[in-house]
């Protein structure tokens, strides 16, 4: 069983090992880009390479240490411990990519904690944010810091920067390389999972950047609700009292209207994410449990829930209005939080009393984890039956579904879905993930092929029971969007975890299939080679070959979606616009200034000098008429980097998009 300990605030940052960086679960990993570098300062030039001070520190290339080579930056004259060698990354990093920064620190001399932030600022107001928390450092030898960065706002100033918890003393710095892996596109050719689970919204919890490229694409075809999966929380909007921060939240709500998806909020109250100042009285002292601390904590969850409740208004369907309000370890069921014992049961009976007022038509939730553990489950059902008694207006139990391949069984789920259909509320399932561990001790640098099959299985089980119970249900949503980005890669333990539909490049699992078609788990987790399986079965149902009729016409998109000193990253659409399905595909084009292409996805490359053949991967060769088929690409440049002007496809002239 687990228990939830304090849990840190991450909001699009994500720290991991570089070990885990490596993992790559999709079924055909070796098509999967290789990772690009764009930076790469080892400081052998004897140059700073760009890195500056953040103050009046001063940088120089040094001979004294080096983790690789010869030389290092050296980093003296700090006077603060935020003090520390930066490096602009405005012109290189992009909305949206997730990079990997890796930095080998050292100190000159003793020992402190040293830790790999990010400065962005919009309009001369800044935000700071942990890449790799404080780590150890010494004199004695190199420490390496790596975790990944996404942006997922407009900046007009970003860098990262290497800082201390205590002390000022000098620093070494080498060996600096940031990289990212270029997107795979998304399989456009598999069901949405919102258009074969019809019973009830299927969601997802979402971050920052979670709503751009490839992600956003996948969220809205396949999903049509969504959480924030922190930006709603007390930290985020309310960080200090009375001053209201919807700057995380927008955008993400913004997407959801644009895109026609239903938002869950979540959530109003909780024991965690909630900033210290909420438990303090105005003279800073903690609050104990006076009569004078209940009414003013109350009237801040009060004022709390009528501002963001009011900002969102109707926008938001549904809010989590209080957050595991329970432990079942206690004589009356009840957590012991700082909301509890400095209130009672009163900051339950407000939050949903003030919800109700401020948003009357929205669904208000009480949500917790493991609520199919029998105990738990009874000391929820009780809170919420002696509650409704008293006609605190409960409209909704959330089961957050935190569950592993091996737990828990569908019988115990379906008790628990059971269990609260007489008392009147709507249920939902508001965080489901499956974790491939069942231990906190196991460890697996890939996961294994049967923990994805049992974890398949485990979704498909528990869909059909959910669509089983679609009466009593009218929400079920994934805590996360794919494998790239999940709260269990850090929670309980440091390791990768794999409990989502998608992989790591945003490839459908067989946990996918278990979700929308469960006659396919582990025979592929790519698209079909042919189009049998959405035909009636009948071959005659296959578009007749015509790749060499001449009937091919066609409309080419080319477009460079990165470009670095010396690299590039492109991107191409070929549309048909005839009449007649291609089977096959073969686009050629020239280079008119020497690029080369070093690798290419979702097809084929050869290329002799500024002559390039692209052919189609054996799965998106038939084009429908109407249709399109993409494939992505790396490149290399010098001088300049014009866009081809003309394309052939199967040896006739296509219009160029
Ligand atoms: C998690 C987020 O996903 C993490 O990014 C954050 O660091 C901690 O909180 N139960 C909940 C969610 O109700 O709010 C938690 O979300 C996961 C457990």
């Amino acid at each position: 069983m687990r228990a939830l300990a304090r849990l840190t605030v991450a909001t699009t940052l994500i720290a991991v090992s570089t070990a885990a960086i490596a993992v790559a679960t999709h079924a055909d990993a070796a098509d999967a880009p290789a990772p690009i570098t764009v930076i790469n300062a080892d400081f052998e030039d004897g140059t700073v390479e760009g890195f500056t001070g953040r103050s009046a520190e001063v940088l120089a290339a040094s001979t004294a240490q080096a983790h690789g080579g010869t030389r290092s930056l050296s980093v003296t004259g700090r006077t603060a411990t935020w003090n520390g060698p930066a490096l602009n990354v405005l012109d290189t990093f992009e909305k949206g990519t997730s990079y990997t920064i890796s930095v080998w620190v050292r100190m000159a001399d003793g020992s402190d904690s040293a830790r790999l932030s990010v400065e962005r600022r919009l309009a001369d107001t800044a935000n700071y944010e942990t890449v790799v928390g404080n780590t150890a450092v010494t004199s004695g030898g190199w420490v390496n810091l790596t975790g990944r960065y996404t942006l997922s706002t407009d900046v007009d100033h970003l860098s990262f920067y290497v800082e201390t918890a205590s002390t000022t003393g000098s620093l070494f710095l080498d060996d600096v390389t940031v990289s990212y892996t270029p997107a795979v596109p998304i399989q456009t050719d598999i069901p949405n999972v919102k258009s074969v689970v019809t019973e009830f919204p299927v969601g997802a919890a979402i971050t920052g950047a979670e709503i751009l490229g490839e992600h956003g694409q996948l969220l809205s075809k396949h999903f049509n609700s969504i959480t924030p999966g922190n930006a709603l929380k007390w930290d985020a909007t309310e960080p200090a009292a009375g001053t209201f921060n919807y700057t995380q939240a927008d955008p993400l709500i913004a997407y959801a209207k644009a895109n026609g998806l239903a938002i869950r909020g979540h959530t109003f109250v909780w024991h965690n994410q909630t900033p210290a100042w909420v438990f303090q009285r105005a003279d800073g002292t903690a609050m104990t449990g006076t009569a004078d601390d209940k009414a003013l904590l109350l009237d801040r969850l009060e004022n709390h829930i009528r501002n963001v409740g009011a900002h969102y208004g109707s926008a938001i369907g549904t809010w989590d209005v209080v957050n595991e309000v329970i432990d079942e370890s206690q004589s009356d069921g009840m957590r012991r939080s700082s909301w509890y014992t400095i209130t009672g049961l009163d900051y339950i009976r407000t939050a949903f009393k003030v919800a109700r007022e401020v948003l009357p038509t929205a669904k208000l939730c009480i949500n917790d984890y493991n609520t199919n553990v029998a105990a738990k489950r009874d000391a929820l059902y009780n809170l919420v039956s002696t509650l409704k008694g008293e006609g605190i207006p409960i409209d909704c139990v959330g089961h957050q579904m935190h569950i592993n391949v091996s737990w828990p069984t569908v019988a115990e789920t379906e008790a628990m879905i059971q269990k609260f259909v007489p008392l009147g509320v709507t249920q939902q399932i508001t965080e489901m993930d499956v974790s491939i561990y069942t231990s906190s001790s196991e460890n697996f640098p890939t996961p294994p092929a049967d923990r994805l099959l049992s974890q398949a299985y485990k979704y498909r089980d528990m869909f059909a029971l959910f669509r089983k119970y679609a009466s009593a249900i009218s929400s079920v949503t994934l805590w996360g969007l794919a494998d790239d980005n999940t709260w269990l890669d850090t929670y309980p333990v440091s390791r990768k975890d794999a409990p989502l539909l998608f992989d790591t490049t945003l490839q459908a699992k067989s946990a996918y299939w278990g979700v929308v078609d469960p006659t396919r788990i582990g025979t592929t987790t790519t698209a079909p080679t042919s189009p049998s399986s959405s035909s009636t079965g009948n071959p005659t149902d296959s578009p007749s070959p015509s790749a060499s009729s001449g009937a091919n016409s066609c409309s080419i998109t080319y477009r460079v979606t990165g470009s670095w000193q010396g690299g590039f990253q492109g991107d191409v659409k070929i549309t048909n616009t005839g009449t007649a399905p291609y089977s096959a595909w073969r686009l050629n084009w020239q280079f008119a200034a020497d690029q080369t292409i070093t690798q290419l996805w979702n097809g084929s490359v050869t290329q002799n000098e500024n002559s390039v053949a692209v052919f189609n991967a054996a799965w998106n060769g038939v084009v429908p008429a109407g249709g399109s088929a993409s494939f992505g690409f790396l490149g290399s440049w010098t001088g300049s980097n014009p866009a081809p002007t003309s394309f052939s496809m199967n040896g006739n002239v296509c219009t160029v998009a």
